[in-house]
């Protein structure tokens, strides 16, 4: 492990998946200074990007694609094997979806790595930074055939919402390859970025996204079960979870009790851990258990929800539809899998969400399953509620005039899966309050 100091360097660099990871990873890596081809099979996708319009909402994400395209070091297209027949390094990005069995869908990286196949240079680097279990980056050597092109895992660490500060400013690099030069060029690409290098070996590399991912999720649950405890005691979650992390061995991030883990990553990748370590002879039942806690930490929201009003008929409104603030991100959403839920108990739902447009929510696979009703504003949402969910926790929620709230609801119920809301305020307008462990 050491610091990087590496000597700047400017590559040429294809980048197949304009998606959260493979844009962000072009429009850093062009702002770094390298020339960057960036390729998706969505046509309609690099359309818009080559415009400057982007496909996802990431602070400064646009800014940096738009002087990437002005300075020419950032080109989008629609061909992978064109992208990748100029470039010295070849990063794959695409999904890694789970699978039936509950494991890593490999069926993008390996569509990807053929159709780029016969098109890289001899000398060429393929980086994988999709997240794939052990084994993928010998895989991917394997499929190639190509014993002219290194294959390098160097797994990605970045948050939806703030995926431009995390690629620029990482806690840390991992570069995982059989070769350990192939290794530290990769690494050398990242030049100018201040953070600790670990270069290692690919199975290393691959495991540590997963073993990192699983144990955020595992803190998550945990504090979701100490907030359980917390309400059969009577004592305040807030501050049971500060002083545990003010302990430096524990740390206070990701110690905060909300509604269950979601999102894009958390759960694919927690079950894909489960599933390869149980394919390699162990295992994970830890993990087995807080994959199960995080679904009946769905069921206790809706729990709570059906304490205050009788869900056959009710009238919800839900505040958040993304799987958090930031983001317009719906993929294994909490608050989806919460409105899911209290669907199926017959409430009728009128959610809001600032990032989340109708027309996302209609044409996701959402709205065939979950007649939801995507509100103009969250008054909209709340007129004529009998409850109020708190479900994503954008900070927009805390400024509502909860005097107008209250005057549009039906009845006054709040619940507060993140606990982001005041409740002795909301108390004091005849609300009743039920945050998660308050
Ligand atoms: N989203 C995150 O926060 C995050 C963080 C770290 C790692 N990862 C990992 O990175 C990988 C990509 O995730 P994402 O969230 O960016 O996915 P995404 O769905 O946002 O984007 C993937 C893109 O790849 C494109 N694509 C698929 N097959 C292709 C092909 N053969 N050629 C060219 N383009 C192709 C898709 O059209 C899509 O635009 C996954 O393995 C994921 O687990 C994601």
């Amino acid at each position: 492990m050491s610091p990087v100091v590496n000597r700047p360097t400017s590559a040429n660099l294809a980048v197949v998946g304009a998606g959260y990871v493979g844009l962000t990873t072009a429009a850093c890596m062009s702002s770094l200074g390298h020339r960057v081809v960036c390729s998706d099979i969505n046509e309609s996708r690099i359309d818009g990007l080559r415009r400057g319009d982007l496909p996802i909402l990431e602070p400064g994400l646009s800014e940096l694609v738009t002087s990437g395209l002005g300075s020419a070091r950032l080109r989008f297209v629609t061909d992978s094997a064109e992208a990748a027949s100029s470039a010295d390094f070849v990063f794959l990005c695409v999904p890694t979806p789970i699978s039936a069995d509950g494991g890593a869908d490999l069926s993008f990286v390996k569509a990807a790595a053929s159709q780029i196949r016969a098109s890289l240079r001899p000398g060429t680097v393929l980086v994988n930074k999709s997240t794939a279990p052990a084994g993928s980056t010998e895989m991917l050597a394997s499929l190639l055939q190509r014993p002219d092109v290194a294959v390098v895992s160097n797994p990605e660490f970045l948050r939806q919402g703030s995926a431009v500060k995390d690629f620029l400013e990482p806690d840390r690099l991992v570069v995982g390859a059989a070769e350990r030069c192939s290794a530290q060029r990769v690494a050398d690409l990242y030049a100018g970025i201040s953070a600790t290098v670990l270069v290692t070996d690919a199975a290393s590399a691959e495991t540590i996204k997963y073993a990192a991912n699983a144990f955020l999720a595992m803190k998550l649950t945990y504090a979701n079960s100490v907030a359980a405890v917390c309400e059969a005691v009577g004592a305040d979650v807030d501050d049971v979870l500060v002083g545990m992390g003010l302990d430096e061995r524990i740390g206070v991030n990701y110690l905060q009790p909300g509604p269950g883990w979601g999102g894009s990553c958390l759960p694919k990748d927690t079950l894909a851990l489960i599933e390869s370590s149980a394919e390699a002879g162990y295992d994970f039942g830890l993990l087995r258990s807080v994959a199960e806690a995080n679904e009946a930490q769905f069921d206790r929201i809706v729990a709570k929800v059906a304490h205050r009003v009788t869900l056959p008929g009710a009238r919800i409104a839900l505040l958040g539809l993304a799987f958090k603030a930031g983001t317009d991100d719906l993929r294994d959403s909490p608050a989806v899998e919460i409105a899911r839920r209290l669907s199926r108990a017959g409430a009728v739902l009128y959610a809001y969400d600032p990032a989340v447009i109708e027309s996302a929510v209609t044409e996701s696979a959402i709205t065939r399953e979950i007649p939801v009703v995507v509100a103009a504003d969250a008054y909209e949402a709340c007129r004529g509620a009998d409850a109020l969910v708190v479900a994503t926790q954008w900070p927009q929620f805390q400024q509502l005039d909860f005097d107008r709230v209250a005057q549009l609801m039906a009845k006054l119920h709040v619940i507060d899966a993140r606990n982001c809301l005041n409740r002795e305020a909301l108390q004091r307008l005849g609300f009743t309050y039920s945050g998660v462990g308050r």
